[in-house]
């Protein structure tokens, strides 16, 4: 099938158009391999796994932000429009700058701090278990209207992985990951959804942030918060 691109090349601050030739059964991820082996070799975009796991290959595709390996050419609407991701330094054409992400997941001390014996089972519950499989791939993070005016917020990628911490009872430090979550200012979450629906793995991120809000405010560490409208796509 033919199909026509328009690609973001960011040393020229434009878009360039493409018409490629290639399978229905191809990916975004495969469509930009043809570009870069026939027409354009200085393009640059990142991807590992190719399988939807490293989370390294996100793009904004027809304004969405998407895993390019596990978005399928023939499901999209031409002109297929590929740009890097929002929220995140452009290094070069589709590469973003990833570290930012790292920053915030540090900030928040996103990681165990076991308990003397950790080896007792663990009984998860859908949440948690949503909480586990991240794959920090960050388009909710690109998705989320917050950043737009406040670098401080923790983001939804950093608030969803952080909610394992405050339930999990082999973690020596669980009230002071929900305190983290209060220090990443989870208040200024507008409930757009945007992360949840743009989440490649279905993990509803905001949902999580409802259900920390909901922690916080029992323990009086924050006032009860009335979500506000802001509706993305
Ligand atoms: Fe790994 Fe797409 S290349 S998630």
């Amino acid at each position: 099938m033919l199909v026509r691109v328009k690609l973001y090349r960011n040393h020229e601050s434009l878009f360039k158009e493409f018409d490629l030739v290639l399978e229905p059964s191809h990916t975004v991820l495969d469509l930009l391999y043809t570009l870069k082996e026939k027409y354009d070799p200085t393009l640059s975009f990142r991807s590992m796994c190719r399988a939807g796991i490293c989370g390294t290959c996100g793009v904004k595709v027809n304004a969405k932000p998407v895993l390019a390996c596990k978005t399928k050419i023939a499901e999209l609407e031409e002109p297929i429009t590929i740009e890097p991701l929002d929220n995140l330094p452009l290094i070069k054409d589709l590469v973003v700058d990833h570290s930012v992400l790292i920053e915030r997941l540090k900030r928040l001390k996103v990681w165990y701090e076991p308990i003397g014996n950790n080896l007792q089972v663990f009984r998860t519950n859908p949440l948690v278990d949503k909480s586990f499989e991240c794959i920090a791939c960050g388009l909710c993070d690109a998705s989320c209207p917050v950043f737009l005016t406040n670098q401080e917020f923790g983001g939804p990628m950093s608030f969803l992985r952080i909610y394992k911490l405050t339930q999990d009872l082999r973690n020596s430090r669980r009230e002071d990951s929900l305190l983290r979550v209060k220090d990443g200012h989870v208040q200024l979450c507008t409930h757009c959804k945007n992360c949840s629906i743009i989440c490649p793995l279905g993990l509803m991120p905001e949902s999580i942030i409802k259900f920390e809000e909901v922690d916080l405010t029992k323990r009086g560490l924050i006032s009860q918060n009335l979500p506000n409208s802001f509706d993305f796509f």
